[in-house]
């Protein structure tokens, strides 16, 4: 059986009935939400139309709304001054979201391959160096996006751009020289690096710069050398260490390539830019000049034969166009690289390159923390500085809801488990809650608070549905709900209007989070949509209903419960069944 989109056929309704205006005016006049949800569910503003027919706006809308018959979908089409107000018919928006998540159709489930491809670089930390709270966001966001587009039937290249290369390491393998322990690095990999690069920080003078840049020279020079196996060595061990960090976020990648990948591109990326003529010569280095574009310019090679971080990020860019021949490629940094993203762009728009339109910057802003002494928000600090241990957030985290279960649910089986779920989840939340622009609070209270906007607020409307499901016929002994669907009457749902509403709303809530790059949208309809069922069930019980009502009824709580399952997959957050 094929579903109806009330949505999408009220769309044609509308079309068919406007069919003879030009189509610039038809397509000028958009369904929108109505100012006041009372009027009705769409609204249709009606000026462009009166002003082909040189007509009062409300005239206009009064003729379009005489002229459209009500049918199975649509129930009216009422003027309200320029606009027409359409009501779907609650029954028939009910069969849809209901059938169309229990049976995980599109837009509900996966939609079918649309033939777009989508490369996104997220994460990317520098190995040598502790992971920071942006690369925690940019993991976060970066998976979220990496899932939604992915949902939507693209097919998407999730890329880790590790640090993995770059005169740093030419630091961090004299520092490791020192000060370095193979004992503490098999123990402490992160750690150890991170103390080692501290000191290096401290102690740093011209006898030691000189060692580290001829450290990295021999490394670059692509020779079977000590420096090479040193840093083959230091490289493994910070990215078996991210694994398990990686594991407990549910975030995966489709290619791990470092910036040590396109060593050996480097040479052809350069002379490809160089055969564009754009090049110059600034004191020794070769660069391309971009004050035209009111920037500094872009190195390509220093006068020391080295090349840097944007040399490989524009390797990278010749190589992914050569590889997955991509639409768009999403580059998840935060906002403190926007000068370096855009210097990329210009110098593949000045090399002529339609590329460079399909290159998006996708930043974000800065996670915040509140300084114990004075109260105030700042960038976010521990004990280390700005450098962050993410297993040790997490594990945070994690120690702060097993202590709020011990008090609350003393009784849970799996509360292990169920802590995990939840502390980790919790922190993949509170990052997505809000437009990814803006600075993330990060506030162990308020993120973890069952009764706020967080992550374990909707885990906990999922749990709930899940309790009811298990109590009644249709979910006893455990097993997945199922639900007759042909023996639901629709029509009895029409007291959850509200819950079928904001479920309506998701299709086009991922398909804005996915144009956006904005997993923040699908967050925010997850609040709603807990906030809905909330309301509902307070209302209305559903297994001392009637047989024919609680039929309905556990078939909204199953696709309430679903849905809500779904969405926060997308962004990462894991559901238990019990909380
Ligand atoms: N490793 C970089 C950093 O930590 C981020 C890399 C982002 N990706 C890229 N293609 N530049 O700052």
């Amino acid at each position: 059986m094929s579903l109806i989109d009330p949505v999408e056929h009220l769309k044609q309704r509308v079309a068919e009935l406007l069919h003879d205006v030009p189509d610039e005016v038809r397509e000028a006049m958009r369904l929108t939400p109505p100012k006041d949800r009372r009027f009705g569910d769409l609204a249709l503003p009606c000026f462009p139309l009166a002003k082909l027919r040189q007509q009062p706006p409300p005239a206009a809308a009064a003729e379009l709304a005489a002229a459209f018959t009500a049918d199975d979908v649509v129930e009216a089409a009422n003027a309200t001054g320029p606009f027409v107000n359409f009501r779907l018919r609650r029954g028939a928006i009910a069969r849809y979201v209901v059938t169309g998540v229990l049976t995980r159709q599109a837009p509900f489930g996966p939609a079918a391959p649309n033939g777009k491809k989508i490369v996104i670089d997220f994460s990317s930390p520098n190995i040598a160096k502790p992971f920071h709270m942006g690369h925690l966001r940019s993991t976060v966001i970066g998976g979220a996006l990496r899932r939604i587009h992915r949902h939507l039937g693209c097919e998407v290249h999730g890329i880790n751009h590790l640090g993995d290369w770059g005169s740093q390491f030419g630091k961090i393998m004299t520092a490791f020289r020192r000060w370095g322990s193979d004992v503490e690095l098999a123990k402490r990999p992160m750690h150890h690096l991170f103390e080692i690069y501290v000191r290096y920080g401290a102690e740093k003078n011209d006898a030691l710069e000189a060692e580290s840049a001829e450290a990295f020279r021999r490394l670059e020079s692509g020779e079977d050398n000590p420096e090479r196996r040193l840093w083959q060595k230091l490289r493994d061990v910070s990215l078996e260490a991210f694994r398990g960090p990686y594991e407990r976020l549910g975030v995966e990648f489709d290619h791990i390539t470092g910036e040590s990948f396109y060593e050996d591109k480097m040479e052809a990326a350069i002379e490809k830019i160089e055969a564009t003529g754009i090049v110059t010569e600034s004191e020794g280095a070769r660069v391309v000049e971009l004050e035209d574009r009111g920037m500094p310019p872009c190195i390509l090679r220093k006068s020391d034969g080295t090349t840097i971080y944007a040399t490989r990020d524009l390797a990278a860019v010749f190589y992914r166009m050569a590889e997955f021949s991509f639409d768009r490629a999403l580059y998840v940094v935060g906002s403190e690289q926007n000068l370096h993203f855009q210097q990329l762009v210009a110098v593949l728009d000045k090399m002529g390159l339609p590329v460079a339109n399909k290159i998006e910057h996708v930043p974000f802003g800065l996670i915040l923390s509140k300084d114990a002494n004075t109260g105030k928000w700042g960038k976010f600090s521990t004990r280390g500085g700005n450098a962050i241990f993410l297993e040790e957030v997490l594990d945070e985290a994690v120690a702060n809801v097993r202590r709020i279960i011990a008090e609350k649910n003393p009784d849970l089986e799996d509360a292990d488990q169920v802590a995990e779920a939840v502390g980790v989840s919790a922190i993949i939340f509170n990052d997505l809650k809000n437009s990814r622009i803006k600075d993330v609070k990060f506030d162990w209270e308020l993120l973890l608070n069952f009764e706020g906007e967080t992550g374990p607020y909707v885990q906990y409307a999922v749990a709930r549905l899940s309790g009811i499901l298990r109590k009644s016929e249709v979910g006893a002994n455990g097993e997945a709900p199922q639900i007759p669907l042909d023996r639901v009457d629709f029509e009895q749902l029409a007291d959850a209007e509200q819950v079928l509403l904001t479920m309506l709303e998701f299709g086009p809530t991922v398909e804005r989070a996915a144009e956006l790059n904005e997993p923040s949208a699908i967050t925010s309809l997850m609040i709603r949509l807990a906030g809905d069922i909330h309301s509902y069930l307070r209302d209305h019980n559903v297994i001392r209903a009637e047989p024919d009502l609680q039929m309905a009824r556990l078939a909204l709580v199953a696709a309430a419960r679903d849905l809500l399952r779904v969405g926060l997959a997308l962004l990462g957050v894991a559901t238990p069944d019990r909380m």
